[in-house]
C-alpha cells in the first residue's frame, strides 16, 4: 500500500458517505466475532468503524490486525457503506490494510488518575477529548489573529529573555545569560509599546512566564499571552475592542467548530450569544456588590477566586471591572483624577472562570512615569529605554493582555487550565 502522501480524512469521508477511500489512522477500539474484526480507527477528524472480513484479505494481513494493539498505526482501504447501527451511520468494508507499526501495548486504559495521564501526556494527547481541545485551541489562535488582522494590526515578535520586570516583577524566572542574569518575560507589553511608535497598532502572541507559587486551576507557569497595543486609544476604546475580539472568537467557534464544541459538551448556542457590549462596573461598584453578596474584602484588596466567582456567577457574558486602586496595579498605569484609582480594566469570564484580560492606558508623559516608578520603588536604571519612549514624540496609548489558555478554559468549559495547553508547565509539573 502507498504509505506516503495524501489519504482521506475520516471527517470528510463520513460526510460523503460513499466511495472507495484510504484512511491513515490509529486503532481506537477492536473486537472480533465470526471471522470478522470490527476496528474503530481514529484520525484527527474523528472515528470510523471498519469491518475486516477474514476472507477478504491475505492470511498475514489478518494475522497482523489480530495482533495489533490499541493505538497501533494502520492504513485501511475500502468502500464506505451506510449502516444505521454503526456510530456515525457509516462503515468501511476493508479491502486492503497495512498495520504500519504494531508497537507495544498502549499504557493508557479506561480508568486512570489525572496524575498518570499527565505523566503520559505525550500519549494522552491522542485521546478523543484532548484532540478536540487541541483542535479548538488551534482555531482560537487563528480567530484571534484573524480579528486583529482585519483591524489592521501588525503582529510583532518580542524578546522572551528580558533585562527587567514587565509587570510586578514578583514572579520572575531567572536565566543565566553568559555571565549575566536575565529573566524569562512575564509580559511583552513594554516591547509592544515601543513598536506602537513605529507601527501604530500592534500585537504580540508569545509565551509569558510566571513563577507563581499558586496551585490553582487557572495558573500556568508558562502561558500564551496575546498583547495588543494601540496608539491614540484610551481605556474606553480598549475595552470596546476587547469585547469585539472576545465575541469574534466565541462566535467563530460557535459557527465553525460546532462539532468540536458538542464533543466537549459545550452548547454552540451559548458562544454564539456572546456579543458586545459587555457589562462594565467600576471597582468601587464591584466592592459594593461584593459586600452585599457577603464578601469581607475591603476597598484596596485584590480579588481572589471567591470574589471573581461572586461577581460572575449569574453572568452569561464576561464583565469589565475598571478603575482599580492604584496600589494594587502596575507602575505604567496612569492615576485617575480621584488620585486613588488607575485607568485600567480587568475582564472577568462568566461562571467563575476568572480574569481573562488585564489592560490599561499607559502613562505617556516622562515626568509622570518617572514619578510613578519612584513611588512604586522601581529601579529606573533598568527602564531607561522604556522612559526614552516618552522623550521623543510620545503619544497616548493603551493595550491589554489576554491569557489564551484562560479564554480556552472558559469557552470550552474546562475544569483545569492545564488541559488548554498540550504540555503544561506548573509548579509541580514540568514533564514531559
Ligand atoms: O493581568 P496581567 O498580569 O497583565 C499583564 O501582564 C499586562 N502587561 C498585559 C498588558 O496590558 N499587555 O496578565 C494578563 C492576562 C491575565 O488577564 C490572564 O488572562 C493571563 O494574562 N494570565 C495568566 N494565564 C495563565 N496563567 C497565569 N499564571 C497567568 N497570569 C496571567
Ligand atoms: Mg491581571
Amino acid at each position: 500500500m502507498k504509505i506516503y502522501g495524501k489519504a482521506n480524512s475520516i471527517g470528510e469521508a463520513k460526510s460523503n458517505k460513499s466511495g472507495r477511500i484510504t484512511i491513515k489512522g490509529w486503532i481506537y477500539r477492536k473486537r472480533s466475532s465470526g471471522g470478522k474484526i470490527f476496528a474503530v480507527i481514529h484520525d484527527h477528524t474523528g472515528t470510523l468503524q471498519c469491518v475486516i472480513d477474514k476472507s477478504a484479505i491475505s492470511a498475514d494481513k489478518w494475522d497482523s490486525i489480530e495482533k495489533a494493539y490499541l493505538e497501533s498505526s494502520i492504513i485501511v482501504e475500502g468502500s464506505l457503506r451506510k449502516d444505521e447501527r454503526a456510530p456515525g451511520g457509516v462503515e468501511l468494508d476493508v479491502k486492503e490494510l497495512e498495520v504500519l507499526h504494531s508497537g507495544e501495548q498502549f499504557p493508557i486504559t479506561e480508568y486512570q488518575s489525572a496524575e498518570f495521564l499527565l505523566d503520559v501526556r505525550h500519549l494522552w494527547l491522542r485521546s478523543q477529548r484532548m484532540r478536540l481541545i487541541m483542535r479548538a485551541r488551534s482555531h482560537v489562535f487563528s480567530y484571534l489573529r484573524e480579528f486583529l488582522d482585519r483591524q489592521k494590526f501588525y503582529e510583532v515578535t518580542p524578546p522572551l529573555l528580558t533585562i527587567s520586570a514587565g509587570e510586578t516583577g514578583a514572579n520572575l524566572f531567572e536565566v543565566e545569560y553568559f555571565d549575566k542574569k536575565l529573566y524569562l518575560t512575564e509580559s511583552s507589553q513594554l516591547y509592544s509599546e515601543a513598536m506602537v511608535y513605529s507601527l501604530g497598532k500592534v500585537y504580540t502572541l508569545a509565551p509569558s512566564y510566571r513563577a507563581e507559587k499558586s496551585r490553582t486551576v487557572k495558573h500556568l507557569a508558562e502561558y500564551w499571552h496575546l498583547e495588543p497595543e494601540m496608539a491614540y486609544y484610551n481605556n474606553e476604546m480598549s475595552m470596546r475592542l476587547q469585547a469585539q475580539l472576545i465575541s469574534h472568537v466565541a462566535n467563530r467557534l460557535a459557527k465553525k467548530d460546532a462539532e468540536i464544541l458538542k464533543g466537549l459538551n459545550v452548547e454552540p448556542e451559548y458562544l454564539a450569544k456572546i456579543k458586545p457590549p459587555f457589562k462594565k462596573i467600576t471597582y468601587d461598584k464591584a466592592m459594593e456588590k461584593l459586600a452585599e453578596l457577603g464578601s469581607d474584602k475591603k476597598w484596596g484588596d485584590d480579588f481572589g477566586v471567591e470574589e471573581e466567582k461572586l461577581l460572575t456567577q449569574d453572568e452569561e457574558k464576561p464583565i469589565f471591572v475598571y478603575n482599580w486602586p492604584q496600589e494594587i496595579k502596575a507602575f505604567y498605569m496612569p492615576v485617575n483624577r480621584d488620585g486613588k484609582t488607575v485607568a485600567c480594566a480587568d475582564l472577568l469570564a462568566p461562571k467563575g472562570h476568572g480574569e481573562i484580560i488585564g489592560g490599561s492606558e499607559r502613562i505617556w508623559k516622562e515626568d509622570e512615569l518617572v514619578a510613578r516608578m519612584k513611588y512604586k520603588g522601581i529601579n529606573i536604571e533598568n527602564y531607561k529605554w522604556y522612559i526614552d519612549l516618552r522623550k521623543y514624540g510620545s503619544v497616548p496609548h493603551a493595550g491589554f493582555g489576554l491569557g489564551v489558555e484562560r479564554v480556552i478554559k472558559w469557552m470550552l468549559n474546562l475544569d483545569h487550565i492545564r488541559d488548554a495547553i498540550p504540555f503544561p508547565r506548573m509548579i509541580n509539573r514540568m514533564y514531559p
